[in-house]
Formats: C-alpha cells, structure tokens, sequence
C-alpha cells in the first residue's frame, strides 16, 4: 500500500468529571488526511487546506506525532502528509488529537501495521504536547479507538477503551472563537481541596458504572464537574445560559468540551439531541458570534479508512 485517505474524528475531552483521562469520539465532523508513502526518508507536511497551520514538520502536531512513531521503527522510506481540516484549531473538540491521531494511524497502516491502535496513543500524545504543552491523553485516545476511553494512569500509559450505551448521543455548540489549550490550562489551579477531590472521583466512578451498566440515571447524576469548569467557563460566551437550558430541555448533562469554547451535552436518545441543538440554536442566534452545532453518535470506531491505493 503507497497511499491512504482518513477521516479522523473530532472528540470530547474531560465529559465533566475527568479532567484529562476521559473522552468520547464524534461521528459527524473530523477532518481528512491523505498519507503517501515516498522514496524520500522523513516526513514533509505538503499540504494544508481549512486551516492556518505551520508547514514545517518539527512544528506541526501530525508531523511531530509521525516523527515520534518514526523513532521507533527505522525505515528506507518516507511520508508526505496532506491534512484538509474541518475541525477548527482552538475549538475544544480535538482538532490537534485528529491531526496526531491520523498521522500516526495513516503511517502505521502503510508500514503493515506493527503497532495496535491502542500502542500509538503514546505516539499521537507528542503532537498533543506541541499544541497544548502536556502530553494528555484524553483527545488521541478516543480518536484512535472509538467509544469512551479512560487514562487510568499516565506512567506508565494505561488506555482502557469502554463502550458507549447505545442511545446516548451527544450535541455539542462550537461558539466560533479560539481558545488555546496552552491558555486554558494556565488558568486552572495546581491543587484541590480534598472535599472537591472527593465529590470528582464519587463522579468519575459513578459514571464509568453508568456506561458500562447503560445506567442514564446514574450517567446523569455524574456529570458534574465542580473543579474545572469554575475555572474555564468565564471564558465561554453564555456558559450558563447554555447549560440551564440543556438542563431544563432534557440533557442528562453539560460541561466544556476539552478546554472550550465548545459546549457539548450527552443526552438519551436523538430526539432529546436534536431538541437540546433546537434550543441552543435559539439561544445562539441571538447573539452576534457565529457557532456551529453537531449532534452526534458516540462513534464506536474512531479513525476510518477512506480509501488506499497502491
Ligand atoms: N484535558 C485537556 C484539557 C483537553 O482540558 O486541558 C484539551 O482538549
């Protein structure tokens, strides 16, 4: 195989109570690269359209993730990579993870595969660390595997992937403003209060018991992040107001996506989705800043193949 065409998925980082080791992988927006295999050693970036993004290699966030899988594994050969982004840079749903996630993926196939999906999160999370500055996995994983995944630990990497309850569907506003992960993390505070720790992981177990058991009741008595999104949503335009009204409209639950500004809620079955987008919508359109909406599967999968040739 010479070449390979990807649709790499955008995703939601933290789903309220996990704070960089929780994510979900979207089915209906990703961006799209095309990987080829080329005599020349190395890696070259040779085309970007969608975005503004660096072409060199060393600082863009495929080619840093494809150098790192590079690393391990010596070849005669190199790769040119064509990224066409749908996913908006700064917008909280993964667009630099897709980028990384698809680099390392596209490049894995084209070498026969020696690495599992599962093998090249640790590969994706060095292009993760060029955008936002911290190797977090809570984006590449989701990306690469499909569901829901968790971080159980960093050091060393243990990535569990957990299947997502088949009605739940996600609805997530894009307010189209950028904030950079980089900045978004400066404003957290480096310690918790024990009380605030305690309420967070009662959360984060209530709601990997609410997934694995499809338990909607207990999903939605677990959204709830009261360490974060104090922090980040001031800098989210209607937060609140947002959130109220997915509530009240019959969202099970709402936080920032990743480090925003997206806004994104899980909700049982698509009618209550796309009536929680309805409602959104409303509140948006009201305003003068642009936003697109996405209602979405939990997409089993992760990155797809879209085509390859030889
Ligand atoms: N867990 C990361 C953060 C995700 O919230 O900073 C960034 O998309």
């Amino acid at each position: 195989m010479n070449s390979i065409k990807l649709f790499c998925p955008a995703t939601v980082a933290n789903i309220c109570c996990g704070f960089d080791v929780l994510g979900l992988c979207l089915s209906t927006i990703g961006d799209e690269m095309i990987i080829h295999k080329t005599q020349e050693k190395g890696v070259r970036i040779t085309k970007i359209t969608g975005d503004d993004l660096p072409f060199e290699t060393e600082r863009n966030v495929a080619g840093v993730a494809a150098l790192a899988l590079l690393k391990e594994i010596k070849t005669d050969f190199g790769f040119d990579i064509e990224i066409h982004k749908k996913i908006k840079a700064g917008s909280g749903i993964g667009s630099s993870a897709a980028s990384a996630s698809g680099a390392v993926f596209g490049i894995n196939e084209l070498l026969g595969k020696p690495f599992s999906r599962k093998e090249l999160v640790q590969f994706a999370m060095k292009g993760e660390a060029l955008a936002s500055g911290s190797e977090h996995a809570d984006n590449v994983a989701p990306a690469l595997l499909g569901g829901f995944t968790l971080v159980r630990g960093y050091n060393p990497l243990d990535v569990i992937r957990i299947e997502s309850p088949s009605e739940l569907y996600a609805t997530v506003i894009h307010p189209q403003i950028e904030l950079k992960t980089s900045e978004m993390r400066v404003v957290l505070k480096p310690e918790i209060s024990l009380k605030s720790a305690i309420s967070q992981w009662g959360n984060l177990g209530g709601l990997i018991a609410g997934l694995y058991t499809e338990d909607y009741d207990l999903i939605q008595r677990s959204l709830h992040d009261e360490i974060i999104e104090p922090l980040r949503s001031p800098f989210i335009p209607n937060f609140d107001l947002i959130k109220k009204a997915a509530l009240e409209n019959g969202a099970l639950g709402c936080g920032i996506s990743g480090s925003g500004p997206s806004i994104f809620t899980l909700n049982k079955g698509i009618e209550t989705a796309k009536n929680v987008a309805f409602v959104m919508n409303e509140l948006f359109y009201k305003t003068d800043i642009p936003f697109e909406i996405h209602v979405s599967k939990i997409d089993p999968q992760g990155i797809q193949i879209i085509n390859q040739e030889n």
